[in-house]
């Protein structure tokens, strides 16, 4: 969720606005997404590297987190979304880890999306801390096994990664599960990003042929080829 910063700054409002802000969409973007039928939706809320942000914003950050770990989490339970935070807690505050396991347990049953927050999480830590606890159980070293151990093993690997705000990278985002994503940049800075323009990155992500590998002729005709032909 890239271009808080940016938004506020534009505005004359501090960086913190911004963030805000980002929650505020955030909030109506998981409705969106659960209206269209997306099944699980995960988002990057705070990346392992983004400790190195000036202090009073990296506090500012804690403090948005800890206050939507106590005002949203009734409407996400009413909604049917079942909440995951995936990422190194071991720094964060003892009050901020024991929300979100508080939260993850009262929203556990639901069935409608899964969202996964990512928090001081990242690509390779996430691999590393994978490889580790399947050495530790003395597993072979396979795809499957390693996979298994992901802190995302709960959900399926992405179809479509949405990056906003103009940059054209990762960033150390899902490094292992975006292997056959579909990426979608968007010059929309997250606090802008409406209904439309989720909209516009779904039909984009179906004009997409996944060919996972194979050739073109290989794979089975969508429903809409069947139906034109
Ligand atoms: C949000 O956007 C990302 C977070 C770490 C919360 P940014 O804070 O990166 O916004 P820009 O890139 O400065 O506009
Ligand atoms: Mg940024």
């Amino acid at each position: 969720m890239d271009g808080n910063g940016r938004w506020a700054s534009r505005r004359f409002l501090p960086r913190i606005a911004g963030h805000k802000q980002g929650v505020d969409v955030l909030r109506r973007f998981v409705k969106a997404c659960a209206a269209r039928g997306v099944a699980v939706l995960t988002v990057f809320a705070f990346s392992s590297e983004n400790w190195q942000r000036p202090a009073d914003e990296v506090s500012g950050l804690m403090d948005l987190l800890a206050i939507a770990l106590s005002r949203e989490v009734p409407q996400l339970k009413a909604d049917g979304v079942a909440l995951h935070f995936v990422g190194d807690r071991s720094r964060l505050s003892p009050k901020v880890a024991a929300g979100m396991a508080r939260a993850e347990a009262e929203t556990a049953g639901n069935t409608r999306l899964v969202l996964n927050v990512c928090f001081n999480y990242g690509g390779r830590w996430d691999i590393v801390q994978a490889a580790a606890k399947a050495a530790a159980k003395g597993l072979t070293m396979t795809e499957a096994n390693l996979d298994a151990a992901m802190a995302l093993a709960h959900v399926p690997h992405p179809d479509l990664i949405i990056r906003t705000g103009g940059e054209k990278r990762l960033s150390n985002f899902l490094l292992w599960q975006a292997a056959y994503a579909e990426l979608y940049f968007s010059d929309k800075l997250w606090p802008e990003f409406d209904d439309a323009a989720l909209d516009a990155a779904i039909e984009d992500y179906h004009s997409r042929e996944r060919r996972f590998g194979k050739t073109s002729q290989q794979l089975e005709p969508t429903a809409a080829q069947r139906a034109a032909a």
